[in-house]
């Protein structure tokens, strides 16, 4: 396992593998990874012969009052669970090293980043597309993986891809969960063992609108009522719990059409968690759980 830190040695390395004819994967992450990570490594080692997962917690994309400082930060841990499950390099920068002094450019997007999370987290999307600009700057020709779980992020990063020529294939990968079909987020960590218990009624909610949905039922109001009401009573807030777009993920009113994305984001025991379905696409998330 190859693990390098600055920036221009990993551009230099994966120009170095595609010189001799391999193809590289990339999964872009801020490390504390999880069984989800593990199959976006999975995902990018059957395209590519080499996989390379970054690990930055990138400041950019935290708000004043959020977790930046608290996030966990577990290296060691992180480079074993990507060597097995593939990956033959993780770059691990610092901030200083993706930011460096008089670093002033950011990449924003228009549309995608003023609903659902965008709403709460008003900073955080342009974090995130300006990390994954520059991660796709230095890796160059690649394959990337991103969880289905951030769908929203994955809207995102694929709009930005096309609207600025990365030569990278964006895949979206199937959120892994837990056996209760929790979805696996490194955020989990945070829950205490009562709030872990009550965290169940995430995937429950989104089981209800799939259930609904299923049975016909196509009224925004009521598909998000459905899910609003399994999932309120149990958390400490609901910040969304809407139904969107599954392209543009602009909120939708009225009737769904064959399909639509339920995304949802809540606070528990002071964590922020966020799921979704795409009614019309996929099946219920207890049916996905391992
Ligand atoms: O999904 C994440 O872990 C992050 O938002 C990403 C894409 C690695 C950018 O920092």
């Amino acid at each position: 396992m190859r693990k390098v830190f600055a920036p221009l040695e990993f551009q230099s390395l994966c120009e170095e593998f595609r010189a001799s004819g391999k193809r590289v994967g990339l999964v872009p992450t801020m490390g504390a990874l999880h069984r989800g990570h593990a199959a976006l490594i999975e995902e990018a080692a059957r395209r590519a012969d080499e996989v390379v997962v970054t690990v930055f917690v990138n400041p950019t994309q935290f708000g004043p009052a959020e977790d930046f400082a608290k996030y966990p930060r577990t290296l060691d841990a992180d480079i074993e669970l990507a060597q097995a499950a593939g990956a033959s390099v993780v770059f691990a920068p610092s901030a200083e090293a993706m930011y460096p002094q008089g670093d002033e450019t950011r990449v924003k997007l228009s549309l995608l980043p003023r609903f659902l999370c965008g709403e709460v987290r008003p900073t955080h999307f342009e974090g995130v597309s300006t990390v994954v600009a520059k991660l796709f700057s230095l890796a160059g020709r690649s394959v990337a993986c991103f969880g289905r779980k951030d769908y929203q992020q994955l809207k995102l990063i694929e709009r930005m891809t096309t609207d600025l020529f990365f030569p990278v294939t964006v895949i979206g990968v199937p959120t892994v969960r837990e056996e209760d079909g929790l979805a696996m987020s490194s955020r989990n960590r945070y829950l205490a063992p009562e709030h872990r218990a009550k965290a169940r009624a995430i995937p429950l909610a989104l089981d209800r609108a799939v259930a609904a949905y299923a049975q016909g039922e196509r009224s925004v109001a009521r598909l998000e009522a459905v899910a609003r009401e399994v999932v309120a009573s149990e958390v400490d807030s609901v910040d969304y719990v809407t139904v969107a777009d599954s392209q543009s993920i602009e909120l939708l009113q009225g009737e769904v059409g064959e399909r639509a994305l339920l995304a949802l984001a809540v606070r528990l025991g002071g964590a922020r968690l966020i799921d979704n379905v795409v009614l019309g696409e996929e099946g219920s998330p207890l049916r996905g759980a391992s």
